[in-house]
């Protein structure tokens, strides 16, 4: 089915099922498993207790990756004690409703607690902080955490690697080191580099290639990239361009995923700003349905009552699939009306 009439089957799609379909029991996980992918989502673990929301992340995503629980600041707030508490809530949540989860983030620039960033560690001190923190945490989950963004945002928008806490205290080779502790932690664990505005085409994206190419000669154990794609009406990458990347980073073996998805809309979001994000959210899972390697799509969030958005972008909010309420918006439409339609063609995926 060519692209454009798979677009115009997309926004015909949102246009019809926003008034008719009542939310069926069966959420979009079991469409997603038969179309053969997984359908994941960040998760506020501190938000677990809210039941309406837990029912609505164990109805429909089988995958999920904490927003912050896994985070260096809060698994290891002081020097060698680390705090598991916000970590195993979630990895004991998605036992229970049997979803997958992915781990994030080990080796980030953010987030840093402050015994680590103000400690003026040698660089081999700070290897050995390091290697301790991703060899405790990825051994801790070894056999329960499925996959791992071992390191994210290494990259510039000039597509050259980013000057960050772990490359001015390490050296360029931290990424390398971190990949291959994590492998030694668990060596069934997926491991993946996760980055941002890399998705399609242009010097990130081509930067991002480069450094996963380089790895992979120097045989590090990577195995998938993650495609952030936190984008607005105005700003993402075209669908196609997302579609190619994919190919090119599987012709290196390399899977890929859409990890962090959302779709920023301008307050007070029109029926028309709806839509539209509705033909995005389609487009870009489409793209992934169409490249056998990439294996999730999920966003960075399930309800807009639990969003990062409107804090860092304020007068911009809406950005996932279900509002405030948990109630479905069009974008859940088409990507429920697209999942039933590849899980029906399944011969398109392996
Ligand atoms: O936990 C503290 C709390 O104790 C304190 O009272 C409160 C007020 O300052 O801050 C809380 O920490 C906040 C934390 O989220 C947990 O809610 C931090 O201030 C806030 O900066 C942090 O924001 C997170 C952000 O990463 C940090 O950069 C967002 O929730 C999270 O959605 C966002 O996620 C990142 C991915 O990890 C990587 N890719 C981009 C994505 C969006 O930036």
């Amino acid at each position: 089915m060519s692209w454009r009439i798979t677009m115009m089957a997309i926004a015909s799609a949102v246009a019809c099922t926003t008034a008719t379909f009542a939310l069926a029991a069966d959420g979009v996980r079991s469409l997603a498993h038969t179309a053969g992918i997984h359908f994941g989502t960040a998760v506020n673990v501190e938000a677990l207790g809210d039941a309406p929301y837990s029912r609505l992340l164990a109805r429909e995503f089988d995958l999920v990756t904490p927003e912050n629980a896994m985070k260096f600041s809060v698994i290891q707030p002081e020097r060698g004690r680390f705090d598991f508490t916000q970590a195993d809530a979630l990895v004991a949540f998605a036992e229970a409703h049997a979803m997958q989860v992915n781990g994030h983030v080990l080796v980030w620039d953010q987030q840093l607690p402050d015994w680590l960033t103000q400690g003026h560690f040698s660089s081999d001190e700070l290897k050995a902080i390091l290697r301790e923190h991703i060899q405790t945490v990825v051994a801790r989950y070894r056999g329960r955490v499925a996959s791992w963004d071992v390191a994210a945002e290494a990259v510039g928008e000039d597509g050259k690697p980013r000057e960050t806490f772990w490359s001015r205290g390490i050296g360029p080779d931290y990424l390398a080191l971190a990949f291959r502790w994590a492998h030694e932690s668990d060596p069934q664990a997926r491991l993946r580099y996760n980055d941002y505005g890399g998705e399609g085409a242009g010097a990130k994206s081509d930067g991002i290639y480069t450094l996963v190419a380089d790895l992979r000669t120097h045989r590090v154990p990577i195995d998938a990239v993650g495609l952030q794609m936190h984008v607005s009406l105005n700003d993402a990458p075209r669908a196609e361009d997302v579609r190619i990347n994919m190919k090119r980073l599987a012709a290196l073996g390399l899977q890929t995923d859409i990890t962090e998805m959302d779709v920023m809309l301008s307050m007070p979001a029109s029926r028309a700003a709806l839509r539209k994000q509705a033909v995005l959210y389609g487009a870009m899972l489409q793209a992934c349905l169409a490249v056998p390697q990439c294996r999730s799509f999920s966003t960075w969030g399930a309800t807009d009552r639990y969003s990062w958005i409107p804090e860092f972008f304020p007068g911009q909010d809406a950005a996932l699939l279900f509002d405030a309420d948990g109630r479905a918006k069009p974008a859940y439409y088409s990507v429920r009306r697209l999942l039933q339609h590849a899980g029906r063609g399944k011969a398109g995926r392996p």
